[in-house]
C-alpha cells in the first residue's frame, strides 16, 4: 500500500555550465513511501542527474523539491550534506569503497559522521556485514573482495545510517548476471527490512521487472512513468 510521498520534485530543469541544452527539462515525479521505482532510459538521458538531486547531492536549477515534506531546492552543499547523512543511502555501479580502510571501517564511517558512539557504530557494521554474508571479511580491505562482496559492502554502508530513502545507481551494472541478481535479491530483502523507499537506476530490463514501477527518461523529460505490472492491475 502506498503512503505519504517521500519524494515531490515539480517542473525539475537542470543546467550545467557550458552546456547549450538543459540535462533535465520540466521534470516531475512523486515517490510515495515503500516504493521500488526504476529510473529506466538511454545513456545520457539523465537518469544519473535526476538520481543525484532526488538525493541532494546536487540542487536543481529550477522547480520544487520536497523531501519528506521539506523543501529541500534551496538548501546549500552543508545543508543538503546533513539530510543525506541522515535521511539518504546511496550505491554506485563502481563501489566508491575507501580502498585503505577495512571493510568494517567502511561501513562504520558514516555513523561516525552521524555522531554514534563506538559501540552503537559497531555493533550496527557487525550486524549489517553478517546479514549481508560478510561476517567472515570484516578485517578484509576492498581490494582482496570479489564485485559482488563489494556491492554488499556497499549495500551495508548505504543503510548502517537507516536511510528512508536509498538511491542505487544502476547497482548490477559493473558485474555478471547471477551476481547482479544475488545483488538486486539483497537489494529488495533490505527494501522489505526496512521502511525503506528503493529508487534504481537500471539498463537491465530484468532488474527493473522487480521494481513496482519504472520510469523512463529520455533527453532529459519522463517519456512514460508507469507501474511495470500494469497489465495485471
Ligand atoms: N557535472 C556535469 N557537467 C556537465 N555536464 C554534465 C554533468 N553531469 C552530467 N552531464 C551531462 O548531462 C547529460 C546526462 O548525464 P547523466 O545524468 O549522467 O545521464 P545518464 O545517467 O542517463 O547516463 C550528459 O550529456 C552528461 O554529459
Ligand atoms: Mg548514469
Amino acid at each position: 500500500m502506498s503512503g505519504f510521498s517521500i519524494v515531490e520534485a515539480r517542473g525539475i530543469r537542470k543546467e550545467f555550465p557550458n552546456m547549450t541544452a538543459p540535462v533535465l527539462d520540466d521534470v516531475s515525479i512523486t515517490i510515495d513511501s515503500g516504493e521500488i521505482v526504476a529510473l529506466r532510459g538511454p545513456s545520457g538521458s539523465g537518469k544519473s542527474t535526476l538520481l543525484n538531486i532526488i538525493g541532494c547531492l546536487d540542487g536543481p536549477t529550477r522547480g520544487t523539491y520536497s523531501l519528506g515534506g521539506r523543501d529541500v531546492s534551496t538548501l546549500n552543499r552543508r545543508e543538503r550534506a546533513w539530510v543525506r547523512l541522515h535521511y539518504i543511502g546511496f550505491i554506485f555501479q563502481s563501489f566508491h569503497l575507501i580502498s585503505d580502510n577495512t571493510v568494517l571501517e567502511n561501513v562504520t564511517l558514516p555513523l561516525y559522521y552521524a555522531g554514534l558512539g563506538r559501540d552503537e557504530r559497531e555493533g550496527r557494521a557487525v550486524e549489517l556485514l553478517e546479514r549481508v554474508g560478510l561476517g567472515h571479511r570484516m578485517k578484509h580491505r576492498p581490494a582482496q573482495l570479489s564485485g559482488g562482496e563489494k556491492q554488499r559492502v556497499a549495500i551495508a554502508r548505504a543503510v548502517a545510517g537507516r536511510p528512508r530513502l536509498l538511491l542505487a545507481d544502476e547497482p548490477t551494472g559493473a558485474l555478471d548476471t547471477k551476481t547482479g541478481n544475488e545483488v538486486m535479491d539483497l537489494l529488495l530483502e533490505v527494501h522489505a527490512a526496512g521502511s525503506l523507499t528503493l529508487v534504481i537506476v537500471t539498463h537491465d530490463s530484468e532488474v527493473a521487472e522487480f521494481c513496482h514501477r519504472q520510469v523512463f527518461l529520455r533527453d532529459g523529460k519522463v517519456i512514460t512513468d508507469g507501474s511495470s505490472h500494469a497489465a495485471h492491475a
